[in-house]
């Protein structure tokens, strides 16, 4: 089992959080506010779950989800995280986040812009293609006939095999888009964002297999944001 640190425990960390402890994972959650905002989650949550600093969560975790909105990504502590695999969710929304020119433009992902903040870190892009109700709806054991794909990208294979391990154990499959100047692909408005499992707001969502994810990641077109 393996120690799942989270810094952001909001709509997608506390639902990674979830279907982690349910695959008997620990984790460590950790937010802006101080753990001390976090007790009723941990108490939801169990014994598997604590709260901490996002340093210590980072410190203390053998893989880090970070999933803040975009403008806090140079908050995420950098030192402890060296050497770590780290899963980026986050999205970028300019009335949320402010304007980021290098993604206007296109010459730079949101992927690639934590992973220059995080340099020592080994990041993968994931978990930021599907609304976080349909991340718990459609998680399926492993051999489903209805199990979910969802897409990663990142610069480094080991880092991938490990997030790909982490998601069968969550309850999905995994379609590799490449390196992180390739996320592109899985960003905002594109094919594969979204839609694929279900409208936006609808429960329980429509499964999207390997096949379709690799469909709708073939056919996305390179657009700013
Ligand atoms: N919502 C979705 O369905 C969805 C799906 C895929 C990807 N995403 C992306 O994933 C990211 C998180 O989305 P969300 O919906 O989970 O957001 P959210 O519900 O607003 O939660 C954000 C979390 O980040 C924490 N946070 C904010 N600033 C921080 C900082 N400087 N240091 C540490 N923690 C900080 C917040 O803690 P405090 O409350 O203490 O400030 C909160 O726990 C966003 O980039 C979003 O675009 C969202």
């Amino acid at each position: 089992m393996t120690t799942i640190g989270l810094i952001g425990s909001g709509n997608i960390g506390s639902t990674v959080a979830r279907l982690a402890v349910a695959a008997g994972h620990d984790v460590v959650l950790s937010n802006s506010r101080g753990p001390q905002t976090l007790q009723d989650l941990v108490s939801e949550l169990g014994p598997k779950a604590r709260a901490a600093t996002p340093a210590e969560a980072a410190a203390s975790s053998d893989i880090v989800v970070v999933t803040v909105p975009l403008r806090a990504y140079q908050d995420v502590p950098a030192a402890p995280l060296a050497g770590k695999v780290v899963i980026d969710t986050n999205n970028y929304y300019p009335e949320r986040d402010g304007v980021f020119t290098e993604l206007e433009d296109g010459s730079s992902t949101t992927g690639e812009l934590l992973q220059k903040h995080l340099s020592e870190a080994r990041v993968v892009k994931g978990f930021n293609n599907i609304w976080f109700e349909h991340l718990r709806s459609l998680a399926r054991p492993a051999g489903s006939a209805d199990r979910s794909a969802l897409p990663i990208a990142g610069d480094d294979a080991a880092a991938k095999q490990a997030v790909s391990e982490l998601f069968d154990s969550l309850g999905f499959d995994t379609v590799d888009a490449g390196p992180l100047a390739e996320n592109w692909r899985t960003q905002r408005d594109t094919p594969v964002y979204v839609t694929p499992y279900g409208a936006f707001g609808e429960l329980p969502g429509t499964p999207a297999s390997a096949q379709v994810v690799r469909e709708a990641l073939a056919a996305a077109k390179l657009t700013a944001g």
